[in-house]
């Protein structure tokens, strides 16, 4: 059993696309059952697999312990993967947790959740608030994707501080260059200072993933692009593996 956030305070750097795509992998490679958790409003991984939210927008209640995330995990048409969808009601989680008022509240929920998958995925919103501090305290691994650029550096110190800051024995954090195009100074330098850390290419494939709706590697298994989801999910579950 595992959780894994991808997670940034920055927007727009990829989080959605590595999420469901890094769910792809789990379920489809991997063969566990596996759950894509939508936490930003925006649905963006539901729409990567063409679920829209239920019109009741009752996304929310999964953070009530006696109603739970059940009714609302809906099936991708993937086997052995899972999707929570988000809503528009999730916007005010970040007040719902500070009005419960218990720190490991989506960790409390996400155990409830173990017996039936054996990876979860947060799709990360780019906040930095009480819903994040609840995304580190119920993570088992968090993923920081970051495009090569000053701004991104920043937000990834950022990030550092905040789970360090979450609690003492806090998830490992792993960054992942992303959006990588070796053709630019800028990203080969990125790639050449951080040997170590895994990338994702800028790709049409990946950019085709959300017209299509699809996860790269169930449309363009051969491709750079899925082969780089694929490494990256690899990465993944060594570290996971280190860590138990
Ligand atoms: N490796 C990539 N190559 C090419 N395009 C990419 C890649 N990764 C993401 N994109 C594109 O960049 C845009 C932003 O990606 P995405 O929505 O995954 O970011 P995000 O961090 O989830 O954004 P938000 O903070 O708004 O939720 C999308 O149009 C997506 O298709
Ligand atoms: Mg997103």
């Amino acid at each position: 059993m595992a959780r894994i956030a991808i997670y940034s305070v920055k927007g727009g750097v990829g989080k959605t696309t590595m999420a469901a795509n890094l769910a792809w992998c789990s379920a489809s490679i991997s063969r566990r059952r596996t759950l894509l958790w939508d936490l930003d409003p925006a649905n963006g991984s539901g729409f990567m697999f063409g679920i829209d939210p239920k019109k009741k927008r009752d996304a929310q209640s999964v953070i009530d312990l006696d109603r739970g995330p059940g009714k609302l995990i809906r099936k991708t048409g993937i086997t052995n993967l899972s999707l929570l969808p988000a809503d528009e009601s999730i916007r005010t989680l970040d007040r719902q947790f500070g009005r419960i008022g218990k720190r490991k509240r989506l960790a409390k929920i996400s155990a409830q959740l173990d017996k039936d998958y054996e990876r979860i995925i947060f799709d990360c919103p780019p906040v930095l608030n009480e819903v994040s501090e609840q995304v580190f305290r119920a993570s088992d691994l968090i993923i920081v994707p970051l495009p090569p650029s000053p701004l991104s550096t920043r937000a990834f110190e950022t990030v550092v501080e905040a789970v360090k800051q979450s609690s003492k024995r806090h998830a490992p954090i792993l960054p992942v260059l992303s959006m990588i195009d070796m053709r630019r100074n800028l990203h080969r330098e990125a790639r050449e200072a951080n040997p170590k850390w895994p990338f994702i290419p800028a790709a049409s494939a990946i950019e085709q993933s959300a017209v299509k709706q699809q996860p790269v590697g169930a449309f363009a298994a051969g491709s750079p692009a899925a082969q780089a989801f694929s490494k990256l999910w690899t990465a993944i579950e060594r570290k996971l593996a280190q860590k138990s």
